[in-house]
């Protein structure tokens, strides 16, 4: 299995070019289902994740031509609605198809999608099913392990999100997209990946207003058409290197990014003491010396980035005094600290959403195991400033959000190499 070897306590320096975002990339490739015309996909990132989600295209008839950052696809060929059980199984995001599939054939068969350890047991889907029943559609669980989903006719829906869900809120998006009449949906989750998929779909004949807001209102239409779909900027692999620059105390700077999709953190890193300059798409971070501890809560954005309270930790392990941190998205996003104990973090666990964190501490070099992809890199964050030899096993969790992450970090300094 392949590993990290990291020598820790280098100054970095230089440039770090930011990847197309995984959360963006996982939703337009099964919105390619919406329309049997061309897609044309720019800036995909090369990612673990993505590969299994134009695998699992592929098995449903698509066709698909790569050349590393671009994608072209054609779904006039897909001949199937069910999602194939070992695909689906183990690639949460495979949960992004079921709408598109729905929406298209009148039904879609799939298992439970497995995928990431973190959320409420395997991570419930009971708003994406409340959503597709809002547009008229049936669920029959019968089969124990297969969810089909089918409709006689679907309709406009009007429906309120119990809880804010950023793939659900895509979901019901891209299925209202291509059905006609006025689709109402409310408590809608606000991330610039919503907002891009929006922005792509009215380009292709949807009526889309309010995205990014917590209402959204879609116009559907049956004959929607395709076209070219510029992957925006991975905001928390950007939220990551600008903490991964402050935590090693090294001028740093972030280049084809969109600073103004991590403004929470920025101005937490300023309150804490980071000293950065901010461009149209890039971010200079510089080393300043002490920083201090500060409590963050994660919340759905704009809030604090659950996917940037992993790396946050770390930063804060560094930072003078004592600060919470409290994670309300997730229950076991906590979890990982454990190891940054381990190698020497004051850290102590209040319960499965709390952690309060004393510093500044030294942290020392150890074997580690990566859990998930935003803890992963937390612990290559860790590795990088740490005394001495950091080994972190199960990097396809990071390699699942992370484009060639060793080779770009080498490039700044980083003694960090890749062993299989
Ligand atoms: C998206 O996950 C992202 N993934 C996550 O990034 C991100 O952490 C999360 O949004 C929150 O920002 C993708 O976009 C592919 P949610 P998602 O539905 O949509 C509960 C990463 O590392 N919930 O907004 O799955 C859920 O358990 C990943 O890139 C239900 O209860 O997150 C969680 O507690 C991790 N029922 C809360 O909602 C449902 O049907 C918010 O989750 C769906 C979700």
């Amino acid at each position: 299995m392949p590993k990290f070897i990291i020598n820790g306590g280098k100054r970095l320096s230089g440039e770090i070019a930011v990847s197309g975002a995984k959360n963006s990339a996982l939703k337009i490739i099964p919105a390619a289902i919406l329309s049997p015309e061309t897609l044309t996909i720019q800036n995909l990132p090369l990612i673990e994740d993505v590969d299994r989600s134009l695998e699992l295209l592929e098995t449903l008839g698509a066709d698909i031509k790569r050349n590393e950052h671009q994608a072209i696809i054609s779904t006039k060929n897909i001949k199937t609605s069910q999602l194939d059980e070992k695909m689906a199984d183990k690639f949460r995001g495979s949960i992004m198809f079921v709408g598109p599939l729905l929406a298209r054939f009148g039904e879609a068969k799939f298992p439970h999608p497995g995928g990431c350890v973190i959320g409420a047991g395997e991570r419930p889907i009971d708003l994406f099913l409340a959503g597709y029943k809002a547009f008229g559609a049936e669920i029959d669980e019968s089969s124990g392990e297969f969810y089909h989903i089918k409709a006689k006719e679907l309709k406009p829906a009007n429906y309120f999100f119990p809880l804010v869900s950023v793939t659900a809120t895509e979901s019901m998006l891209m299925t209202a997209a291509i059905i006609p009449g006025k689709t109402i949906l409310k408590n809608c989750a606000m991330e610039p990946e919503i907002e891009a998929l929006a922005e792509y779909l009215n380009k292709q004949g949807a009526k889309i207003s309010g995205a990014g807001s917590p209402t959204i209102i879609i116009e559907g239409t049956k004959d929607l058409k395709a076209g070219t779909f510029t992957v925006i900027p991975d905001r928390i692999e950007t939220g990551s290197f600008a903490i991964l620059a402050a935590a090693a105390q090294s001028e740093i700077t972030i280049t084809q990014c969109q600073p103004e999709h991590i403004m929470t953190l920025l101005v937490i890193l300023e309150e804490v003491g980071v000293n950065f300059e901010i461009g149209p798409d890039w971010i200079r971070v510089k080393p300043n010396g002490k920083i201090k501890g500060r409590s963050i809560k994660t919340h759905e954005y704009p809030g604090f980035a659950t996917d940037l309270q992993s790396p946050y930790v770390v930063l804060m392990t560094q930072a003078q005094g004592t600060c919470l941190i409290h994670e309300t998205i997730y229950d076991r996003r906590l979890i990982w600290t454990d190891m940054l104990s381990q190698m020497g973090a004051d850290i102590t666990m209040c319960d499965p959403h709390r952690v309060v964190i004393n510093g500044p501490t030294k942290l020392r070099g150890k074997h580690l195991i990566s859990p998930d992809l935003r803890a992963g890199i937390a612990l290559v964050i860790a590795g990088l400033i740490a005394e001495g030899e950091t080994q972190i096993d199960n990097i396809y969790q990071i390699d699942r959000g992370y484009e060639r992450l060793e080779e770009r970090l080498a490039k700044i300094g980083a003694d960090i190499k890749r062993v299989e």
